[in-house]
Parts: C-alpha cells; sequence; structure tokens
C-alpha cells in the first residue's frame, strides 16, 4: 500500500515539518511570560504555548488535508469527510515545559481506516525529531533507529507515568518495578517516552490511562524500530485502550508479567 496519498502531500513529510514548526513556536513561547492555567486536575496545565503549537498545527493539516478528520487535545475532535484522521498533541510534556525542564514535544500522528501510517514527535529544546513511516523504519533526525537488545529485566532500564491523581495503582506498579529492573524512570512525557523506547534509550514503557494523542505516533515509531506495543495483559494495543506497554519486545513478557503480579 502505498501511503502517500493522490492528491495530498505525503503525511511523514508534513508530520515531521509541522512538529517542527509548532516546536519552534513552542520555544518562542517560552521567552514571553507564559499563562498558565490549570485544567480540571492540579497537575494538568495548559500555557500559551500549547494553544499557539496548537493553531499552527491545525492550520498546516487543515490547509493539507481538509477532508480529514482531526482530534487535537486543546480543541478536541472534529469530523473529516475522508477516512483520514491526524491526532495532535501540541505540547506533550506541558508540566516539564512549565518547569523549564527538556522534556517536552509536540506529537503528530496520521491515521487511514483506523491504521497509523505516519508520525513524527518533535522534542524542541533538544532539536530532537522522531519519526517513522508504516513499513518504512523509524528515524531520530534523519537517520535510522533501532529498539535495545537488552533481554533481561534486571538489566533493563524502562520508564513510566501517571497522573498523580492515580498514585495508588502506579506507585504499587512503579515500587515493584524497582526491585526487578535496573532502574525505573519517570519522565513526564509519554510521547517521549515512547520515542526512547524507539531508540533504545528506555528498554520498556507502561502506562494507564493516556489518550489517543499521547501514543498515536509513539506507537508507530516503536514498532517501526522493531519494538512491540500491546495493552497490560497482552490485548492488541489502541490508540483509546485504557493501558499501553511498548518495550524492545525481548522483555515484554517478563515486565508484562511482573506488572500483573503488582497489580493484584
Ligand atoms: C501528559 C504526559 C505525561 C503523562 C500524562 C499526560 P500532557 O500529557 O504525557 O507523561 O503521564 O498522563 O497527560 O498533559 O503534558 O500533554
Ligand atoms: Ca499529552
Ligand atoms: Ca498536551
Amino acid at each position: 500500500m502505498s501511503i502517500a496519498h493522490r492528491k495530498h502531500p505525503d503525511p511523514l513529510r508534513l508530520a515531521i515539518e509541522t512538529a517542527r514548526e509548532a516546536g519552534a513556536a513552542i520555544l518562542e513561547a517560552a521567552r514571553l511570560p507564559l499563562d498558565i492555567r490549570q485544567k480540571d486536575r492540579r497537575a494538568d496545565l495548559v500555557t500559551s504555548a500549547d494553544r499557539a503549537s496548537e493553531a499552527i498545527v491545525i492550520a498546516r493539516i487543515r490547509e493539507a488535508y481538509p477532508d480529514a478528520a482531526i482530534l487535537a487535545e486543546e480543541s478536541g475532535a472534529s469530523p473529516g469527510s475522508s477516512d483520514e484522521r491526524w491526532i495532535i498533541d501540541p505540547l506533550d510534556g506541558t508540566t516539564n515545559f512549565a518547569h523549564g525542564y527538556p522534556i517536552y514535544c509536540v506529537s503528530i500522528a496520521y491515521e487511514r481506516a483506523g491504521e497509523l501510517l505516519a508520525g513524527a514527535i518533535y522534542a524542541p529544546a533538544l532539536d530532537e525529531c522522531f519519526a517513522a513511516e508504516r513499513g518504512g523504519g523509524a528515524t531520530l533526525n534523519g537517520k535510522p533507529i533501532r529498539v535495545s537488545t537488552i533481554d533481561d529485566l534486571g538489566d533493563a532500564m524502562v520508564c513510566t507515568g501517571f497522573h498523580p491523581a492515580d498514585y495508588a495503582r502506579n506507585g504499587a506498579h512503579f515500587g515493584a518495578i524497582s526491585q526487578v529492573a535496573q532502574a525505573v524512570r519517570r519522565d513526564g512525557s509519554a510521547a517521549l517516552d515512547l520515542a526512547y523506547v524507539a531508540c533504545g534509550r528506555f528498554d520498556g514503557f507502561w502506562e494507564f490511562d493516556l489518550h489517543a494523542w499521547d501514543v498515536a505516533a509513539g506507537t508507530l515509531i516503536v514498532r517501526e524500530a522493531g519494538g512491540r506495543v500491546t495493552q497490560l495483559g497482552g490485548a492488541a494495543a489502541a490508540v483509546d485502550a485504557s493501558s499501553i506497554l511498548a518495550t524492545n519486545g525481548r522483555i515484554h513478557t517478563a515486565l508484562d508479567d511482573e506488572l500483573e503480579r503488582a497489580g493484584k
């Protein structure tokens, strides 16, 4: 199947260029006094940079793919007349961004007939752009990337994320995996956590209750880098699933089993 659509620009290129442009706008917004607001929860923030980034991404996508549906974190879902959908997190890791911690990114994915076909994750503070096209492999700043080859959970560095409001469940998982993995991190940007699995910095990542915009691009990038993505418990991954487990493939079952044990 050809990824490029008859009458539209190449989705991978559009995702990369748009993520880079929106990322530059985030850095620009950070130079001005930031308008930081709390959404429904203490740790759920939105800033002027989230809004500036989303406006750019939606404008570029509307211009190039006027018929496609769009799902974007800050403005929600807008239907389209084709079977295509763009899934956008304009700034993943907003709390990090608000504190000047450089682990944040723009995440853009392109889906056709429910299948993820292209995605880009750009971390502007680090100038790192992760990207993938279905069947075409994954890249970091244009160079091919692969998942790690670590096959023992005891040698693995894995990552997770959670809302403080859900600490009871996630705290138990975090504690349990800390006992069996070499290290556990909690970096604050699900999209970058997935990108870091794809390039071998992390050997695995799990999280509950994420949204499609957090995981869509990262899921494709991990798979194209040779990794495995499922729900916890092994069910097929879905962008709207209530959990995600992404690994280099080699530690997948071991990590899943330990998480299951910890959840009992
Ligand atoms: C958040 C980050 C974080 C994850 C949260 C997400 P946001 O996204 O991905 O790592 O733990 O669940 O909501 O709000 O910064 O776009
Ligand atoms: Ca997010
Ligand atoms: Ca966001």
